[in-house]
């Protein structure tokens, strides 16, 4: 059976490309999408990829998640600080996450070395730009597959 997985972006991504290309790279949010349906037709991974500026309708998706995904990543940008809406959705939903960060959080300002999404994901990535979205979709794939993390 094919796996599904959503992969949500928070607020702002939707600005990525022109918002301070020197942290978060030249790639736009759409490029970095399709290189993550391009990954996941190889891997044989749907990829339902969305991104929203609000906090609500992430909540939505992760919940909507619960009977129409396996996995999910998730950069919860900003969001990622402050909310403990979004890390009680996730541990609500009991099904793999894994975080993504373009930026190095903890070599930033000390207001985003604190994460409220770290303590309920599978696994965080952060710092390797849009490479980190691939290497979580491949590593997404293999929890789903419920192979151990020693096993990947
Ligand atoms: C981010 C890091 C967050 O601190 C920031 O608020 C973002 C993007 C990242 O991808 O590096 O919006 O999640």
């Amino acid at each position: 059976m094919a796996v599904t997985v959503f992969v949500l972006n928070g607020p702002n991504l939707n600005l990525l490309g022109q918002r301070e290309p020197g942290i978060y790279g030249g790639k736009n949010l759409a490029e970095i999408g399709e290189d993550c349906r391009a990954a996941g037709r190889e891997a044989g991974v749907a990829v339902d990829f969305r991104q929203s500026n609000h906090e609500g309708v992430l909540v939505d998706w992760i919940q909507e998640a619960a009977d129409g995904a396996d996995g999910i990543i998730i950069n919860p940008g900003a969001y990622s600080h402050t909310s403990v809406a979004i890390h009680d959705a996730i541990r609500a939903v009991g099904k793999p996450v894994i975080e993504v960060h373009l930026s190095n959080i903890f070599a930033r300002e000390a207001f985003r070395h604190h994460s409220y999404v770290s303590p309920v994901a599978s696994g965080v990535i952060c710092g390797l730009g849009p490479a980190g979205y691939l290497l979580a979709l491949s590593a997404l794939k293999e929890l789903v597959a419920g192979r151990a993390k020693g096993d990947v």
